[in-house]
């Protein structure tokens, strides 16, 4: 039977994650339907009663993990009015997968493959993959456009994401009936503005804004600054920080472009970020000013593996994708610090 509602209905894995929930709800916004799977090894259930909160609309939820062949197939035969993927469900601890590598490679790669032959096999045609600008590595040109060349990974993460765009591209050209765009985040911070959705890495926190938060809020003594000694104005490394809401708002874009499209075109790639760099004390900085807070930190010695300095060209997305970031630094720590406060008071309440 056809859904009375019309409504375009979107798979988004691991939707209950960081970006993936801001991404449900934008979509939700939108007017799509959205089913989420995610076996929450990095989330949980809290981010499905944000969404609901925010939206009015509470997602189908499918806990599972994608490797999981057979009970994804049974999804895909139950599910058969899905019109694309927004593919976020991946292990994503830059660390951690120096350490594991073979749990990130098989987690990373086995879920992707496991997703397309499931698209390919239900005719799913549209596929949008969660990337990142570790593809690039230390780019020889800054802002970075997405022809600088592919470098060699700096780890096992970073080359997954480079393994599943190789994946992705030639899966789609032998298949005319697919279609996909990656998507190459910068370093993406900040929470929605209700506070009722943010980033909850599970234990200590790798990257740089939970930790901030989470010391200022006291569950960290104090953050350590990865190196100041790097050749930069202060010292400290320079990234590309984009709101997470700016962010989901890409992945409705870059859905609607693949509905849009009347005919197969090429793999597309985009790189999402502000254009503009921002030191570590930069970020620091701002999130004194928007909290009011005095954080707590101390330079240690340089983080192996960093990158110096990484900011985005976003020329083309902005013009092919018609997509522009638009919130600013403050907005980024601001929203942050107001999720994890109100995140903290919800615990502490519902205890
Ligand atoms: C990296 C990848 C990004 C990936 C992410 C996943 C690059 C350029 N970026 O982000 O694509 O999605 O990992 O985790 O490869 N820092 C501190 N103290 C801390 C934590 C971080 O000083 O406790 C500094 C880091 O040295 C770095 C900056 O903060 O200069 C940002 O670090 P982080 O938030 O971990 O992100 P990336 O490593 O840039």
């Amino acid at each position: 039977m056809k859904s009375t509602t019309q409504k375009k209905k979107i798979l988004v894995t691991g939707g209950t994650g960081y970006i993936g929930s801001h991404t449900c709800v934008e979509l939700i916004q939108s007017g799509y339907d959205v089913v989420i799977i995610d076996d929450q090894s990095n989330s949980t259930s809290a981010s499905l009663k944000g969404i609901e909160k925010i939206t009015g609309t509470r997602p189908e939820f499918h806990p599972f993990n994608l490797c999981e062949s057979s009970h994804l197939d049974s999804f895909f035969k139950s599910h058969q009015t899905l019109q694309g993927v927004i593919h976020f469900a991946a292990f994503k601890a830059v660390g951690e997968s120096v350490e594991k590598p073979l749990a990130y490679y098989r987690n990373n790669l086995i879920s992707l493959m496991n997703l397309l032959e499931m698209m390919t096999k239900y005719e799913v045609p549209h596929l949008v993959f969660s990337s990142s600008c570790t593809v690039y590595g230390q780019p020889d040109e800054l802002p970075v456009t997405e022809q600088a060349p592919i470098k060699k990974a700096a780890s096992p993460y970073g080359n997954t994401k480079q393994i599943c765009e190789e994946i992705i591209e030639d899966t789609l050209n032998a298949n005319p009936g697919l279609q996909g765009i990656s998507l190459r985040y910068f370093n993406p911070i900040g929470a929605h503005e209700s506070g009722l959705i943010g980033e909850l890495p599970a234990g200590t926190p790798n990257n740089l804004m939970p930790f901030i938060t989470q010391t200022a809020i006291g569950l960290r003594s104090s953050l350590k600054v990865f190196g100041n000694d790097y050749d930069t104005p202060d010292g400290t490394c320079i990234r590309d920080y984009i709101h997470v809401v700016d962010l989901a708002k890409a992945h409705v874009r870059a859905i609607e472009r693949l509905l849009e499209k009347q005919n197969k075109t090429e793999y597309e790639y985009f790189n999402l970020g502000t254009g503009k760099g921002s030191s570590v004390m930069e970020i620091i900085q701002s999130f004194e000013r928007t909290s009011g807070q005095k954080l707590n930190y101390e330079i240690v010695a340089r983080r192996s593996g960093d990158v110096v300095k990484i900011y985005a060209d976003t020329q083309y997305a902005n013009q092919e994708l018609g997509w522009k970031a638009h919130k600013g630094l403050d907005e980024m720590t601001e929203s942050a610090w107001n999720w994890e406060k109100k995140y903290r008071e919800r615990q502490s309440t519902s205890k």
